[in-house]
């Protein structure tokens, strides 16, 4: 009995935890790949657009760069990404931007 109890504080705790981070908007897993694999073509030294990674900047403008510049200097790379993909790869940025809780150079 008490081991059922212990049980449901714990599902209790996960749920909870799961829902803070959905609250968030994007999945940083899925943005990171998509990252890795749409964006780091273009975003290695020597490569046209310079590197680029998550420490390159702040949480907030991470933000501003997918809700206001949207890669002005060629937006047809964000076309064709869905809401939801871009949505994954600002959250993967942000989560590791350069004043995050878990700043990340292997972006
Ligand atoms: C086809 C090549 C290409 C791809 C793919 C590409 N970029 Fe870029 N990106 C560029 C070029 C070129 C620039 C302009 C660089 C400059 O101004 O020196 C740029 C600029 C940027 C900048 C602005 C840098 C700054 O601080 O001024 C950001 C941020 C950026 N890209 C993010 C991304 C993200 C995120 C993706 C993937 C969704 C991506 N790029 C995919 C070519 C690309």
């Amino acid at each position: 009995m008490k081991l059922m109890k212990v049980l449901i504080v714990m599902m209790v705790v996960v749920f909870a935890c799961t829902a803070v981070f959905a609250a968030e908007g994007g999945n940083s897993r899925k943005g990171k790949y998509l990252y890795k694999k749409n964006c780091k073509v273009c975003h290695v030294s020597g490569a046209e657009g310079g590197e680029l990674t998550p420490l390159s900047k702040t949480q907030k403008q991470w933000d501003r760069f997918f809700n206001e510049d949207k890669h002005k200097k060629s937006p047809e790379v964000m076309k064709k990404f869905s809401e939801k993909d871009l949505k994954d790869i600002n959250q993967f940025l942000f989560d590791h931007a350069v004043d995050s809780d878990q700043p990340e150079t292997c972006g």
